[in-house]
């Protein structure tokens, strides 16, 4: 993962590249780090934690510089520490960061070490830094270094090299890393995403796999693959995009967490008219592709997934179209079988998971109908290289854990479901029933939201244990599953899920008083069988948390329930996922932990 920064100005750049790591922070944050050029030399600062700290460090030295490059770190290789924050240097003249893995680093460490050089790091980034040492040593001049370099690499990268001898440009390279050009007034600037530079400039250039780059304060120059030079399209973005204030609440989270009916609202705005969802909203074309589509396969990671297995029940139960869901790491290694006219559909928060985009780029090799992501970054690698494309538009989440990016990819993923079923002689009164819920949703959104309450009260019960069981049945499961994910992560209470009904094949030797059972028991053909499960609980002397809009009859001795709003049992999945998101928070709070930066995880994965 990883956030990199690069600035070539007029003026001093020193704060304009750590406020840019601030925003990135999503991306990592256990070492910082930055390196700026001032005449013949450069001021060279790490420090191990947060990019606050680097802050500090950078107020008591005060350089002052017009040509820097900075870094945040999820650490892959080598433990979080000073010694392996980038920037890494070689030969106290190239200062590289870079972001993404170096899968060769070992055979490239063995050969560097058999010239001369010596490895000061654990990271697998520091080759890169030696072999363009290297190269220039050898009489070439830095591009050419680059491309000799990027030959040596194996894995994925993107890098923004400062060279002392040269204090007018910055050298960048990607591949399969995310990496941007941001142009400003006199000013130019590179980064992982623009949500670092989104308030120095307005026109991005968004890299391309291959591409090099040189920047200078008034100049960019790109190369592709074959060093030849070219230009690459300008995007404008939304500068709304890049608001990311928390506002009134302790945490991005929190936020993100009661942003959730308008950002539902925002996901649905143009996309239904009338008693259907329109025409297109995938894309031109995209209508008349989905009449053909027979099977659906569905990739995605983490969260995402989650929302993927919800949506399989869907498609299947409402469009009648067959779908398989897998995890975007597996996928591509069980040699999957593709059906003719099958549609693939990836789903993403950032569109820069590493494992989805690999997965979308193996899926375009097969024969696939088409490809459509339902991604909330419209400038992201899986928006621009899916054939079709729903933007979830839920606005920056911020918050390391999922939560509205989840309820806008199953709002987003009910609108695929009714764009599928469109040509597929659905019945209009099923059609105009789902469309009546989704108007509606927000509205159920702001009930469930009002649960808090409630919710704060069993809070403290579950803070003080170590493990959690999550039950749903059906459709229910996987919101489950997404329940457990966010305790997990944000709470480090050991949690996990089952369809309540393989409780007895093993799960139920875990269950005494020390086991909160947190139960998802809506109204539906199932809930007496679900009961006869927590009953099975309840003996064993388990604390139940029932989440339900039906009368249960059932005596809790430990525990509670919690009524939910009442709602179209299709949507129900979205509203039950709301106490959810409440509980771990709550929890979280309870327990003090990082909530929007929980230990060991980054916002966006770009890492395989
Ligand atoms: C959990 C969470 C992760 C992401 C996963 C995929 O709260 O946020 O599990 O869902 O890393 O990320 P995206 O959706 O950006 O592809």
């Amino acid at each position: 993962m990883c956030g990199i920064i690069a600035a070539a100005s007029e003026r001093n750049v020193s704060e304009l590249l750590v406020k840019g790591l601030h925003k990135m922070e999503y991306r990592g944050y256990d070492s910082a780090g930055l390196a700026l050029h001032q005449e013949n030399d450069i001021t060279h600062l790490k420090a191990l934690g947060k990019v606050s700290l680097l802050e500090e460090k950078l107020k008591s030295e005060n350089p002052s510089s017009t040509l820097g490059i900075a870094h945040t770190r999820w650490a892959t290789h080598g433990e979080p520490s000073e010694k392996n924050a980038h920037p890494h240097k070689s030969n106290e003249r190239i200062y590289i960061v870079h972001n993404g893995i170096i899968e060769n680093h070992l055979e490239l460490k063995i050969f560097l070490e058999e010239e001369g050089y010596q490895i000061n790091s654990e990271t697998d980034s520091e080759v890169i830094g030696h072999l363009l040492d290297y190269f220039l040593n050898q009489r070439n001049n830095i591009l050419d270094s680059i491309y000799l370099t990027k030959e040596k690499l194996d894995g994925a990268y993107a890098i923004a090299v400062l060279d002392i001898k040269d204090g007018e440009n910055i050298y960048l390279a990607r591949s399969k890393s995310p990496l941007l050009i941001g142009k400003g007034n006199n000013e130019n600037f590179a980064a992982s995403d623009p949500l670092a530079i989104g308030k120095l400039a307005n026109e991005f250039i968004f890299l391309e796999d291959d591409d090099v780059a040189v920047i200078s304060k008034s100049t960019i120059q790109i190369y592709d693959a074959t060093k030849q030079s070219i230009q690459r399209k300008i995007t404008e973005i939304d500068s709304e995009y890049q608001t990311t204030s928390k506002g009134e609440y302790k945490h991005f989270m929190e936020k993100e967490i009661y942003e959730q009916p308008q950002a539902i609202l925002n996901t649905l705005d143009g996309r239904v008219g009338g008693d259907d969802v329109r025409d297109d909203i995938f894309g031109i074309g995209s209508s008349e592709l989905f009449k053909k589509v027979k099977r659906i396969q569905i990739v995605a990671c983490g969260t995402s997934l989650h929302a993927g297995r919800v949506a399989s029940n869907w498609l299947s139960a409402i469009a009648g179209i067959p779908t398989q869901v897998d995890y975007a790491s597996e996928y591509r290694y069980r040699n999957p079988h593709v059906d003719e006219d099958s549609l693939l559909v990836t789903i993403s928060q950032s569109g820069e998971t590493a494992d989805t985009i690999a997965a979308l780029r193996y899926g375009k090799e097969k024969d696939y109908l088409s490809t459509t992501t339902i991604c909330n970054v419209p400038t992201s690698s899986l928006a621009r290289e899916s054939d079709f494309f729903l933007y979830t538009n839920a606005g920056p989440e911020i918050g390391v854990a999922s939560t509205k990016a989840f309820t806008t990819q199953l709002t987003g993923l009910m609108l695929l479901v009714l764009s599928l079923a469109k040509s597929r002689k659905m019945n209009p009164k099923l059609r105009k029933r789902i469309i009546t819920a989704l108007r509606k949703l927000p509205e159920k959104i702001e009930e469930a939201l009002e649960l808090k309450q409630q919710i704060i009260k069993i809070a403290p019960e579950i803070a003080k244990k170590e493990n959690a069981l999550f039950l749903g049945r059906g459709i229910f499961y996987p919101i489950s599953k997404e329940g457990a994910l966010k305790l997990k992560e944000i709470s480090y209470i050991h949690a996990e899920a089952y369809p309540a009904g393989e409780l007895k094949h093993g799960p139920l030797a875990l269950i005494d008083e020390n086991m909160p059972v947190i139960a998802l028991a809506p109204e539906s053909e199932i809930v007496e069988k679900l009961v006869s499960n927590l009953e099975e609980v309840k003996a064993r002397g388990g604390m139940l948390y029932v989440f339900s809009d039906t009368s249960i009859k059932m005596d809790l001795s430990s525990g509670k329930f919690i009524n939910m709003p009442e709602c179209d049992f299709l949507l129900k999945p979205i509203l039950y996922t709301i106490p959810l998101q409440i509980l771990a928070y709550e929890v979280a709070l309870l327990r003090g932990t990082e909530i929007d930066q929980p230990r060991n995880l980054a916002k966006s994965v770009t890492v395989e």
